[in-house]
C-alpha cells in the first residue's frame, strides 16, 4: 500500500530510486514520483500517473537529467485523492521540505484548515500534504530537521511511513514509522530507506528494522535513531537472506505464474526443520509453544482475503482432527465489534505480509479485550508488525511473493496450519502416533502431488477460453472445499475481473440456484470424501438447470460418469489435509489462464495492492 524508497550516497541516486520503485510496485501503482536535491540544493521532481514505467519514460523525455546524491521516491495506491499528477508523491512545502508517505493521516482536514489560516496553499487533494506543511512550520521554531519532524508528528493521528528531505539540510533523510513498514538499508557508500528490503538488495544486505514510533536521521556515514519518546535508541543491524535473483521473473512471463510453479519448493522450505521422519516438531512454533498449547481451550483465527480463506480450511482441521473449538473472522469486522474473548484462547493472525492494517489492529484490539490470551502469528515476513506483537511466530518460508494475487503464500499457510493442527492434537492427546505419521507422510508427499496437479495446465488452459465472454462464475465445494472454492472465486475476481462467488454446494438450493443458466459457468471441486455423494446430487441439480460445468475431481470420485460435465481428474486418494492444498492448484491455474485470455495485468490487477497497510 504505497512503496517508499530513498537514499543518501556519494553517487547519483536516481537509478536506485527507479530500481527500488520497480521492486515496490506490488504495493501500489496508481502513480509514481521521485525527487532529488540537485547541485545547488534545489528540488528536482518528476511524477507520472500509472505504472513506474511511465515515470521512467517521463525521465527519459527529460534526457535523464534529474540527478543528485540524495533523493526519495514513491509508488502510490490512492486513498485520498484520485491518481493524478498533483496527487502523486513526493509532495513539497515552500521549496523547503519534500516527503513521501505510506499510510493515512486521519485528522488531515483539521490540520489543513489550520494550515490555511497560516498561509499555506495546497496543490493536492491528499492527506499527505499536511505533513509537509506541518514540518515546514515546525522548522521555524526548531534547530534541526529531525526535531522539526519530531514536533510535527505529535499533531498527526493515523499511520505513516515517511521519507523526508529538506533543501535546508541537504545531507540527510529523515525516516519515521508508525503503523506502516520502513527499513533502513545500511550501505558502504551511503544509507537508504525503503518500505521493503527487496527495493535495496542491489546496494545492501544489511538492514535496520524501525520499530513503531521510531524516527531516524540518516546521513551518508551515520544513522541516529530515536524512539517515540525521543530517547536515543540502538536498533540491531540484521543481514537479509534474500537474494536479488529471488525477486526476478527468470524464465516466466508473470510473477503469479512463477509463484504457482514455485509451490513444491516453497512447501519443502516450510516443512524443513519442522518435521522429522514421522513426527511434527511442536517447538517449530516457538520455545513456549508446548506450554501455551497445553493451556488453550479454543482458537480464534483472524485474517483478510486469501489468508482468511486459509483460516477457514484450518477451522475444519482444528475441530475435526485436533478437537479444539475454532472461530474464524475477517479482521476488518473483528476489530470494530465487541467480541467475547475467553481466557485460554489461542489468537492466531494469518498474513502473508504481516503488515495488513486490519489484521494488526484486530490483534491489538484482542489484546485490549483480554490480556490473558496467547497470540500466534503465521506470516511470510519475519520482520513485521505482526511478529513484533505476537507471543509465538511461525514463518511460512514461501520466499518473496510479488504477484498481487496470493498463491504460494496460501498453500504454505495451509501447510503451517496443518502442522499446528497436528501439534495441538498431539499435546491434547487426541491424535495417536499412527495418525501423526499419516499427516507427516501426507505433507511430505505434497511437493510431488503439486507437480502432478500442475501437469493438468494444458487442459485447464483450453477450459479458460470458455470464460472469455462470461461475466460471472460460481464455485462450489463442501467441507474444506468450500473454503478452497472461495479462494478460487477470489483469484478469478482479482485478476480476470469476472464476478465470481463461492457457495457450499448444499446451500445452492436456498437461493443462488436461481442464477444458474447457460451463461453461468459452475466450477466444482469433487474430492473422494464422505460428502461426495451429497456433492454429486448437488451437481445434478445444477446440471439440470443448463449450466456449463467444470469439475476438478479425485480420480476415484467418478464424477466422469455424470453426463454433460467437463471433468478433470487432479489427483487420487488424498487425505483431509492434502486434498484442499492440492485442489487449490487447478483453481490458481484456471484464474491465471482466464486472466491471460482477458489480457488483464496479471501481476498488478487494477485497484489492488499487495500489502494493504491502510484501512
Ligand atoms: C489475495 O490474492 C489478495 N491479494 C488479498 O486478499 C490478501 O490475501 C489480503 O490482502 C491479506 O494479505 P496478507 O496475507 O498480507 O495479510
Amino acid at each position: 500500500m504505497c512503496g517508499i524508497v530513498g537514499g543518501v550516497t556519494n553517487k547519483d541516486i536516481t537509478t536506485l530510486l527507479l530500481e527500488g520503485l520497480n521492486h515496490l510496485e506490488y504495493r501500489g501503482y496508481d502513480s509514481s514520483g521521485l525527487i532529488v536535491l540537485s547541485k545547488n540544493n534545489i528540488f528536482d521532481r518528476a511524477r507520472s500517473v500509472g505504472k513506474v514505467k511511465n515515470l521512467e519514460d517521463n525521465l527519459k523525455a527529460r534526457d535523464n537529467k534529474i540527478k543528485g546524491n540524495i533523493g526519495i521516491a514513491h509508488t502510490r495506491w490512492a486513498t485520498h485523492g484520485e491518481p493524478t499528477i498533483n496527487n502523486a508523491h513526493p509532495h513539497i512545502s515552500m521549496n523547503s521540505v519534500s516527503l513521501v508517505h505510506n499510510g493515512i493521516i486521519e485528522n488531515y482536514v483539521e490540520l489543513k484548515n489550520d494550515q490555511l489560516t497560516k498561509g499555506y496553499t495546497f496543490a493536492s487533494e491528499t492527506d499527505t500534504e499536511v505533513i509537509a506543511h506541518a514540518i515546514d512550520f515546525a522548522m521555524k521554531s526548531c534547530s534541526t530537521l529531525i526535531s522539526s519532524v519530531q514536533l510535527a508528528i505529535k499533531s498527526f493521528s493515523g499511520s505513516y511511513g515517511l521519507g523526508i528531505i529538506s533543501s535546508k539540510y541537504p545531507d540527510q533523510i529523515i525516516a519515521a514509522r508508525k503503523g506502516s513498514p520502513l527499513v533502513i538499508g545500511v550501505g558502504v557508500n551511503g544509507n537508504y530507506i525503503a518500505s521493503d528490503q527487496m527495493a535495496l538488495l542491489s546496494v545492501t544486505k544489511e538492514f535496520i528494522f524501525l520499530e513503531e514510533g521510531d524516527i531516524a536521521e540518516i546521513k551518508i556515514d551515520k544513522i541516529t535513531i530515536y524512539d517515540l519518546d525521543g530517547n536515543l535508541v540502538d536498533r540491531p543491524i540484521k543481514t537479509s537472506n534474500l537474494k536479488p535473483g529471488q525477486t526476478d521473473l527468470g524464465n516466466y512471463d508473470h510473477f503469479m505464474q512463477k509463484e504457482i510453479f514455485e509451490q513444491p519448493q516453497a512447501i519443502r522450505d516450510t516443512l524443513e526443520s519442522r518435521i522429522t521422519n514421522d513426527s511434527v516438531l511442536i517447538s517449530a512454533f516457538g520455545d513456549k509453544a508446548e506450554e501455551i498449547v497445553s493451556r488453550i481451550k479454543q482458537v480464534q483465527i483472524i485474517a483478510c482475503g486469501t489468508s482468511y480463506n486459509a483460516g477457514l480450511v484450518a477451522k475444519y482441521w482444528l475441530e475435526d482432527i485436533a478437537k479444539i473449538p475454532c472461530n474464524v473472522e475477517v479482521a476488518s469486522e473483528y476489530r470494530y465489534r465487541h467480541p467475547i474473548l475467553l481466557n485460554n484462547t489461542l489468537f492466531i493472525t494469518l498474513s502473508q505480509s504481516g503488515e495488513t492494517a486490519d489484521t494488526v489492529e484486530a490483534l491489538k484490539t484482542a489484546k485490549k479485550i483480554n490480556n490473558n490470551i496467547s497470540t500466534l502469528c503465521i506470516t511470510n515476513s519475519a520482520e513485521s508488525s505482526l511478529t513484533r506483537l505476537s507471543d509465538l511466530i511461525f514463518l511460512t518460508h514461501a520466499g518473496p511473493e510479488i504477484g498481487v494475487a496470493s498463491t504460494k503464500s496460501f498453500t504454505t499457510q495451509l501447510v503451517s496450519l496443518a502442522l499446528l493442527t497436528c501439534s495441538i492434537g498431539k499435546i491434547k492427546q487426541v491424535i495417536n502416533k499412527k495418525q501423526e505419521r499419516e499427516i507427516v507422510d501426507g505433507l511430505k508427499r505434497l511437493p510431488g502431488l503439486i507437480n502432478e496437479a500442475l501437469l493438468q495446465e494444458t487442459q485447464i488452459k483450453k477450459l479458460a477460453i470458455r470464460f472469455k465472454t462470461k461475466n460471472s462464475a460460481l464455485f462450489l465445494g463442501r467441507g474444506t472445499m468450500h473454503a478452497i472454492a472461495m479462494e478460487g472465486a477470489l483469484k478469478l475476481k482479482e485478476i480476470s475481473y469476472i464476478h465470481a462467488e463461492a457457495y457450499p454446494a448444499g446451500e445452492l438450493k436456498h437461493g443462488p440456484i436461481a442464477l444458474i443458466d447457460k451463461d453461468m459457468p459452475v466450477i466444482a471441486i469433487a474430492p473422494n470424501d464422505e460428502l461426495l455423494e451429497k456433492l454429486k446430487s448437488n451437481l445434478q441439480e445444477v446440471k439440470s438447470r443448463g449450466s456449463q460445468m467444470i469439475v476438478f475431481e479425485d480420480e476415484n470420485s467418478k464424477v466422469q460418469e455424470l453426463e454433460a460435465m467437463e471433468v478433470i481428474p487432479i489427483t487420487s486418494n488424498l487425505g483431509r489435509i492434502t486434498a484442499p492444498i492440492i485442489f487449490t492448484i487447478p483453481l490458481q491455474l484456471l484464474s491465471y489462464h482466464v486472466a491471460l485470455i482477458k489480457e488483464t495485468d496479471v501481476d498488478k490487477p487494477r485497484n489492488l495492492a499487495k500489502s494493504v497497510t491502510v484501512e
